[in-house]
């Protein structure tokens, strides 16, 4: 019997596309899914002459494929993926190779490497960002972890992902669970983007009262431009959209409440737990939380409703205020999440090489983005920058848009428009760019009342003072 390239359980719609892209490379593949239907239907949906099966038991499933097995799992991250490898392990022989290809959280990852690892399999965790049409077409690639199992994978990896300069969007992101941390950091940096994006839509319409249709045009002009990035040329598209039940934008329709599915917090909780700063990031995640508070929202609207927004003198200059300053609103959100992953990767001893993240993030994925190469370059240059706004080429690009950022964010502030992400993105960059913080008045206040003691500008040591009250 002729055996299968590659397996892949799981045949939801990202599973079922990144199977037809494997088999449309030139791969032979099996497929299997706890629906049975799906995988009846599995040959239907694939591109003529490829050789694609459904299986319909996990046995079947796992004596399809040519040994070492390599299988991908593309079922939701958490208690499923356990399930599958609880089920198929027995199975499986020394040497096979299981990728888990969703969102899983990194420490299940370490978890499971050492599970399989005693069983003599290897398993990987392996982001995988583009959405649906990415993962049928080419989408961006994060593996992480087992070297010998990536170097079998490589070929087909390299050949299904997105290509930039007719180069591969993916590569290999470091030891252990760096592929799935790298993803969890991709999404972190997109919750940012999509709220950053959401605040300009908002001072567009509220401030430069611009419609869907004009809002469409700026958004087009931007995407053609150096803000050229895959969602600014999605909220373009959706400015155009219309509901089909009301006939409206649908835009329009869709009720302000945010939902999310847990990698933006996990971002949040890993830059607290190793103690790098992204404040942009975390300021997304908390304002998809408020975004549910609706009712207190409306509520709290009509107690302070006194809000007033004076319109900008010229609109033609605003528009592109904003624009510039999204612009580096959005670079400095890159700068946070990369130096989450350089400390992580001293943490946890990845090994992450930045130059490939922002070189495989340059296509396939959410964040792809004309502003990538820019990164790209400066990583190609010092592959150690500890932080992307320390770059020369990069702190030019910084300061001819700082006075934008500026006075979008002083527009928002004095007409009372919510605009979080920007306000966060610009104290960052304030406090990162500060050489004197007044964090020395805070160490005496923790010394003062709780004896934490400080240390001193003019001579190396700990200190600590009894310090006077002058309470009469
Ligand atoms: C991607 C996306 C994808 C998904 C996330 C975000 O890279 O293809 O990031 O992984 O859209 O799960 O979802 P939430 O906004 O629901 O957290």
């Amino acid at each position: 019997m002729e055996k299968y390239n590659y397996g892949v359980i799981g045949l939801g719609v990202m599973g079922r596309n990144l199977l037809y892209n494997i088999a449309d490379n030139g791969f032979s593949v099996a497929g299997f899914d706890l629906d049975a239907e799906k995988a009846r239907e599995l040959e239907q949906g694939a591109t003529q002459n490829t050789v694609v099966k459904g299986t319909a038991s996990l046995e079947d499933f796992v004596s399809a494929l040519e040994t070492p097995r390599k299988i991908i799992l593309m079922v939701p991250a958490g208690k499923p993926v356990d399930a599958v490898l609880e089920n198929i392990t027995p199975l499986l022989n020394k040497g096979d190779i299981v990728v888990d290809a969703g969102n899983s959280y990194f420490k299940d990852t370490e978890r499971r490497i050492a599970e399989l690892a005693s069983k003599g399999l290897h398993f990987m965790g392996m982001g995988v960002s583009g959405g649906e049409k990415g993962a049928r077409t080419g989408p961006s690639i994060m593996p992480g972890g087992d070297l010998e199992a990536f170097n079998l994978l490589k070929p087909m990896l390299e050949s299904i992902a997105a290509k930039v300069d007719g180069e591969a969007c993916t590569a290999y992101m470091g030891k252990s669970s760096a592929g799935n941390y790298v993803k969890m950091v991709h999404n972190g940096i997109e919750y940012a983007i999509m709220q950053l994006i959401s605040e300009a839509y908002d001072l567009l319409r509220k401030v430069a009262n611009l419609n869907n249709d004009q809002l469409y045009e700026v958004f087009k002009e931007w995407n053609n431009g150096e803000m050229n990035s895959f969602l600014i040329e999605i909220t373009r598209d959706i400015f155009q959209q219309k509901d089909s039940l009301t006939n409206d934008y649908l835009v329009d329709q869709i009720l302000d409440k945010a939902g999310a599915k847990g990698t933006g917090k996990w971002t949040s909780e890993q830059a607290m737990e190793i103690g790098v700063s992204i404040p942009t990031i975390d300021i997304a995640v908390t304002s998809r939380i408020l975004s549910a508070y609706k009712d207190e929202r409306m509520k709290a609207s009509q107690l302070y409703s006194e809000k007033q927004i004076i319109a900008p003198e010229n609109i033609e200059s605003f528009i592109k205020e904003v624009g510039d300053a999204l612009y580096l609103a959005t670079l400095i959100s890159y700068a946070q999440g990369l130096s989450l992953l350089v400390k992580a990767s001293e943490e946890y001893a990845f090994d992450i090489p930045l130059k490939d993240v922002v070189k495989i993030w340059r296509g396939g994925c959410i964040i792809r983005s004309v502003l990538l190469e820019k990164f790209y370059s400066a990583y190609t240059q010092n592959p150690d920058l500890s932080n992307i706004l320390l770059d020369k080429d990069i702190s030019e690009i910084v300061k001819s848009k700082l006075k934008s950022l500026r006075s979008t964010a002083a527009y928002a502030v004095h007409n009372g428009i919510s605009s979080l992400g920007i306000q966060t993105a610009l104290g960052y960059f304030d406090a990162y760019t500060t050489e004197s913080l007044p964090v020395n008045l805070i160490q005496a206040q923790r010394d003062y009342f709780g004896a934490h003691t400080y240390q001193r500008i003019d001579r190396e040591g700990v200190f600590h003072t009894s310090w006077k009250s002058t309470n009469n």
